[in-house]
């Protein structure tokens, strides 16, 4: 009887949604940290909306035809019998908030930004997750092309304050609802002469929103589109002066961007702007980050008729592309604080916590047992210094100090122990 061994099977997170912690997440906090300091500076609010939104939030925005909701949505019905989605973005969620609680009708231009999970249930590929997370931000009230290049100078001051410069920005102007219908006429002709090329999903976009059939990502689906009919040619004379308006003030305030003229994005509701900003270093297909304007949503989900502007970065790619980049995480906890005995133990606490008041970083070992242990552990830990503190070091007045890269060591005053740990910060 007492042979028979159960077997526990252990639980696995669900597919597609990660544990984040360790470095990546650390590389998290200081990507979050930033983006508040600097969307802050710029007059930007944090919003903070529920992750489950009515379905039709998201139908009438994102769009019927589109990826997302088609086939990605992770939807269900609640126990009110209520027909709810995790949100797969934000900004129709925001543009709802904005909405309810007549925050448009307050001075303009409100200006948002928000951090949190997104839900997609989208095949797994390198960075590519069924929980992700995106930083937002969406400004509201107005509709002029100085606007998105204040967003967009936000933004690449926020990429240049984590340390990237060699991003290029790709922008496109997708015209308005008016100058589609002629558009979308001359893409159906083209795509009619070349439709054995095409794959069933662009078969598919043709016949729903064919403008979505200039970004298929299959290789043979983009060289059939050689020649295809341009965007440009066919907006109204204000569409086509705002989208020469924003290149002459991006040149301005120097921002480096290509034209993409088959950049549409996967979202329904742009009007007039949209920009993607691609990695090389994060493989194929990834878009660090996507945006522009979407005019006519705030109208569209029941509000006032008002412009509107902005972008989502992906954080876990972005997270990846920083330690790729940059390789440490920040923040290590440089120093572990050992103690060894009673007496140690309780001047240990005090040690530590003029260190943390004075904001230092710092490590104090609390499981006690043998103090190779507690250096192997520190060691694991990434710290740089392990402070040894004993009771012949108690009755000497010092401290310690190994560094465990050479593993030399030194001996510090007690007094000078904090100064010492400022001097290494
Ligand atoms: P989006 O292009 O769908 O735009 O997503 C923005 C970013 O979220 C992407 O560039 C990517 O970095 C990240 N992302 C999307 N899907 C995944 C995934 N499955 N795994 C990891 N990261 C992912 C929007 O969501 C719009 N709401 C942006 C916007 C804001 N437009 C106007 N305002």
């Amino acid at each position: 009887m007492g042979n028979i061994r159960e077997k526990v099977t252990m639980a696995q997170s669900v597919k597609g949604m990660r544990d984040l912690f360790g470095a990546e997440m650390r590389w998290f906090g200081l990507i979050e940290d930033t983006a508040r300091r600097s969307f802050s500076r710029h007059g930007y609010g944090e919003i903070r909306t529920p992750i489950l939104e009515e379905i039709e939030v998201f139908k009438r925005s994102v769009g019927d035809s589109s990826d997302i909701v088609k086939k990605e949505m992770y939807d269900f019905t609640d126990k009110g019998g209520r027909h709810v989605v995790m949100r797969p973005e934000n900004t129709a969620g925001v543009v709802r908030a904005m909405i309810q609680h007549k925050l448009l009708t307050t001075p303009d231009p409100q200006k948002v930004f928000y951090i949190g999970p997104m839900f997609r249930y989208e095949r797994m590929q390198t960075g590519r997750f069924r929980q992700f997370f995106q930083i937002g931000v969406e400004s509201f009230g107005a509709g002029t092309p100085e606007s998105e290049v204040e967003s967009l100078v936000m933004l690449f001051d926020f990429l240049k304050a984590l340390g990237l410069t060699q991003l290029e920005l790709s922008i496109n102007s997708v015209g308005t609802p008016a100058c589609r219908p002629a558009f979308h006429d001359a893409i159906r002709t083209f795509f009619q002469g070349r439709q054995e090329h095409f794959c069933a999903d662009c078969h598919r976009r043709i016949a729903e929103n064919p403008l979505r059939v200039l970004d298929c990502k299959i290789p043979t689906c983009q060289e059939a589109l050689e020649g295809h009919p341009l965007l440009v040619d066919f907006l109204d004379e204000d569409s086509r002066a705002h989208h020469a308006r924003l290149k002459e003030l991006l040149k301005d305030v120097g921002i480096p961007f290509v034209e993409n003229p088959r950049l549409v994005r996967g979202l329904d509701y742009y009007t007039r702007t949209a920009f993607e900003v691609l990695s090389s270093d994060l493989g194929a297909q990834s878009a660090l980050l996507g945006g522009g304007r979407y005019d006519g949503l705030v109208k569209q989900l029941g509000g006032p008729d008002t412009p509107a502007f902005g972008w989502a970065i992906g954080l876990d790619r972005l997270a990846m592309l920083l330690s790729q980049i940059r390789g440490e995480a920040p923040g290590e906890q440089a120093i572990t604080l050992i103690p060894l005995g009673e007496a140690a133990t309780r001047r240990a606490f005090g040690l530590a916590r003029e260190a943390w008041s004075e904001g230092l970083a710092l490590n104090l070992e609390t499981r006690g047992g043998a103090l190779k242990k507690a250096l192997t552990t520190a060691n694991r830990q990434g710290a740089r210094w392990a402070l040894l503190l004993g009771d012949g070091e108690l009755e000497q007045g010092v401290i310690t100090a190994r560094d465990l890269a050479s593993g030399s060591q030194e001996t510090w005053p007690l007094a000078d122990v904090i100064a010492r740990i400022k001097a290494l910060a």
